[in-house]
């Protein structure tokens, strides 16, 4: 093939048209899952918006909106009214997300109603298991909790369930304990690499969720490796994962491409909420256009090789895509 000037990229970039035919990625609300947070007490949030805490009253009304919006898919996260060291609140029946769940169930038959499955927001020290008197994450005995967790989500009217809690065999623990409980319909999405990330910080402040003592990298990945993250995803589709999650999503569109070649399972991309904050503060003040930029950031997230895309922007996107 001649090089230039026989040939011209530039030839299909003319017109509005012409670049809408021979784009290569598509962006769809279709595509968004929006995080929502259940909490005892409502409580708005002024630097991020989309992070403000429902009560499970508000949480209906705003589901109701999504709806409207096109945004059929929801992951909820709960705030206990009280916290324990086992974190009790993540799967006793009456939890907070148990009580969204049975409140949004019958109302919205179309919704899909996904959870994050951990004990980090119920545990009083924060951390994502059961912690030993060493003071360390003790994986195995952490293992029956999530799975109880995920169980209890599921009887509530969870459609799928999400553990995100990084502790090893947990995906066959929720999948063993989802079937004997006659479960089997239940899929898992697995949080398979989820790496130990300076983004999260707004959700922990949201979720009260930061580890009284210590940080989280006995169990979250360390971001500087891409082929154990690899190894995370093929063990979790060993385990029975029917989709696989890479979180944060901007510092790691490689691994999306990376675990999507190796699995060819559906890939989901979490945009946390320290992304979501950078992009709110640089707006506020001007720096660039939100609409414009958000667009293209969840646009690259598919390009990378994400098929779903979770977002705090997934409301506003739903509006700037309807054309
Ligand atoms: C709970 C959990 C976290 C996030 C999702 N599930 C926090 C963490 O691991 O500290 C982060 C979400 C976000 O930052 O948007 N394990």
């Amino acid at each position: 093939m001649s090089a230039f000037p026989a040939t011209r990229l530039r030839r299909l970039r003319r017109t509005g048209a012409l670049r809408d035919l021979v784009r290569e990625t598509t962006l769809s609300v279709d595509d968004l899952v929006m995080p929502l947070f259940v909490a005892p007490e409502a409580l708005p949030n002024e630097r991020l918006p989309g992070l403000a805490r429902h009560t499970v009253d508000s949480v209906v009304q705003e589901c109701e909106e999504l709806l409207r919006l096109g945004v059929k898919s929801v992951l909820l996260f709960g705030l206990p009214d009280e916290k324990d060291e086992e974190g009790s609140g993540a799967w006793t029946r009456d939890g907070v997300v148990q009580r969204a769940l049975r409140a949004l169930r019958p109302r919205f038959p179309e919704l899909l109603l996904m959870t994050d499955v951990c004990l980090c927001e119920y545990t009083t020290h924060g951390h994502c298991g059961v912690v030993d008197p060493n003071g360390e994450v003790d994986n195995d005995a952490s293992l029956e909790l999530i799975a109880r967790t995920a169980v209890s989500h599921a009887r509530a009217g969870a459609d799928i369930v999400a553990p995100s809690d990084m502790m090893d065999g947990r995906i066959g623990a929720v999948r063993a304990a989802l079937d004997e409980d006659g479960l089997h319909d239940t899929p898992i999405v697995a949080y398979s690499a989820k790496f130990a990330s300076a983004f999260y910080g707004p959700f922990r402040e949201a979720a009260g969720s930061t580890p009284a003592f210590g940080d989280r990298r006995a169990y979250q990945m360390d971001p500087a490796n891409g082929d154990e993250a690899l190894r995370e995803a093929l063990l979790d589709v060993q385990e029975g994962a029917d989709v696989v999650m890479v979180k944060p999503a901007l510092s790691y569109l490689d691994v999306i491409r990376s675990v999507k070649d190796a699995t060819r399972l559906p890939i989901a991309a979490y945009n946390v909420s320290g992304e979501y904050a950078m992009v709110k503060a640089a707006a506020a003040v001007g720096a660039l256009d939100e609409r414009t930029a958000v667009l293209e950031i969840l646009t690259s997230i598919r390009r990378a090789g994400a098929d779903i895309v979770i977002t705090y922007h997934a409301k506003d996107a739903a509006q700037w895509l309807q054309k």
